[in-house]
C-alpha cells in the first residue's frame, strides 16, 4: 500500500510517499481503509521533534526512536471503511464506516491501518463527511474529557485559552452546551471562526493579556503552554477550577498545592480519548450540538504542504489528509 512517511526528524519535506507491506489483521484486529485523516499539532511536532512543553522530549524520543523515527507513519485520528476482520472480531463487518483513534501506534496516514478492535473506533455519524468525521476525536474527545472533569454548571462562566485550535473549538461548543458563557482568547482572524461556534466574548491574544482585564471565571481552560499560571489562577472565582492540556513540569507541582491548600482547583489530564466519549460526540454531532470545522483537505502526496499549513498558525479548523 501507499503511506506518507518519513525516515528522519526535520522539517515537513522529510514526509514523503512510500511503498509499505499492507497490514494483515490478527483474531483481534480490524483493517481500516483509511479515507481521511487530521493533520494535528502534534503530529508536526513528533516529525520535527520540538515541542512546546520540553519534559515530553525525553520519554517521547525514547518511544519514537533515538536516532530516527521507530514508526515511519504518523497520523492518529481518522474515518474509513472496514476492509477486513481477524476472526475473532464481531464487534464490525466489511463496509461499516468508522472513525477514531489510532493511539500511540499511530498510522493513519497510510491508505490501510490495522488496529485491536477494541480501541476507540465507533460508527461514523451519517451526517459527517469522512473529512468531517476525521476532524472530530482529537478535539473533541479532549474537549469533552476536560470540560466534564470541569464539572461546569448552566450559568456558571468559562474562559478557553487558545480557543481556535483542534481541541478548543470543540470545546467551545461544549461549554456552550453545557449552558456556559464562554469567552475565548485566540488570534484575532480565529474571531468570526469562534463567535460562529458560539463564544460569548473574544479576547485577541496579540493585543490583550487575558489576565491583566481584571475579570474573573469560574474555569478556565489552557491550552497554550506559556501561559502564566499564577495569574491565571488569580482570575478565578472562588471554587474555581483551572484546567492545562499542555502542562509545565514546575504547573504540575503548583496545580497539587493550588488544588490541596487553596479553595481553587487546578486540574492536568491526559484524556483518555475512550469509545464511550467518542459514542457521547456522535450523539452530540447528531443532535446538532457541536460540529467539526474543516478548514482545507489535501491529498495524501500533499502531506509537507498540509503540515505546513498546520504551522503557519492560519488555518481556521481541521487540516485534514484525504485519499
Ligand atoms: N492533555 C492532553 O491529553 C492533550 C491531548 C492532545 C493535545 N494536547 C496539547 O494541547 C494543546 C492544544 O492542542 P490543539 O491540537 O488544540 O492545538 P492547536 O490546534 O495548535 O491550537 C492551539 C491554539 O492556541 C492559539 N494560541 C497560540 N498562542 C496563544 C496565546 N498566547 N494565547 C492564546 N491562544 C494562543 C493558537 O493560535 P495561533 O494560530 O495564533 O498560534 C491555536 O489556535 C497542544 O499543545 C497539544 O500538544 C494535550
Amino acid at each position: 500500500m501507499k503511506a506518507v512517511v518519513y525516515d528522519r526528524y526535520g522539517p515537513p519535506e522529510v514526509l514523503h510517499i512510500g511503498e509499505v507491506p499492507t497490514p494483515v489483521p490478527k483474531d483481534h484486529e480490524i483493517l481500516v481503509r483509511v479515507r481521511s485523516a487530521e493533520v494535528t499539532k502534534g503530529d508536526c511536532e513528533m516529525r520535527s521533534f520540538r515541542f512546546a512543553v520540553k519534559w515530553f522530549w525525553l520519554p517521547l524520543r525514547i518511544f519514537m526512536g533515538i536516532r530516527r523515527p521507530r514508526k515511519p507513519i504518523l497520523g492518529g485520528y481518522f474515518s474509513g471503511e472496514i476492509e477486513t476482520v481477524g476472526a475473532a472480531v464481531t464487534r464490525f463487518k466489511p463496509g461499516d464506516a468508522v472513525f477514531g483513534c489510532a493511539g500511540m501506534r499511530l498510522g493513519a496516514y497510510g491508505e490501510y491501518l490495522c488496529l485491536p478492535d477494541d480501541y476507540t473506533i465507533v460508527p461514523k455519524p451519517g451526517k459527517l463527511s469522512f473529512a468531517e468525521a476525521a476532524a472530530v476525536p482529537l478535539g473533541g474527545l479532549n474537549a469533552l474529557h476536560f470540560m466534564r472533569r470541569a464539572r461546569l454548571q448552566p450559568g456558571e462562566s468559562v474562559l478557553i485559552n487558545g480557543a481556535g485550535g483542534s481541541i478548543g473549538t470543540f470545546a467551545v461548543q461544549i461549554a456552550k452546551s453545557m449552558g456556559a458563557t464562554v469567552t475565548v482568547v485566540d488570534h484575532t482572524i480565529k474571531a468570526d471562526l469562534l463567535r460562529n461556534l458560539g463564544a460569548d466574548h473574544f479576547i485577541d491574544y496579540t493585543r490583550e493579556d487575558f489576565t491583566a482585564g481584571g475579570q474573573t471565571y469560574d474555569v478556565i481552560f489552557n491550552m497554550v503552554a506559556r501561559n502564566n499560571y499564577a495569574r491565571s489562577i488569580a482570575c478565578l472565582n472562588p471554587n474555581g477550577r483551572y484546567l492545562t492540556a499542555n502542562p509545565k513540569l514546575s504547573d504540575m507541582i503548583r496545580s497539587v498545592l493550588t488544588s490541596r491548600f487553596t479553595d481553587k482547583t487546578a486540574i492536568f489530564a491526559f484524556a483518555g480519548e475512550t469509545k464511550e466519549e467518542l459514542l457521547s460526540l456522535n450523539t452530540m454531532i447528531e443532535a446538532g450540538e457541536v460540529r467539526s470545522v474543516v478548514d482545507r483537505i489535501y491529498a495524501r502526496a500533499q502531506a509537507a504542504a498540509a503540515h505546513h499549513r498546520v504551522e503557519s498558525e492560519q488555518r481556521l479548523g481541521a487540516i485534514i489528509l484525504a485519499e
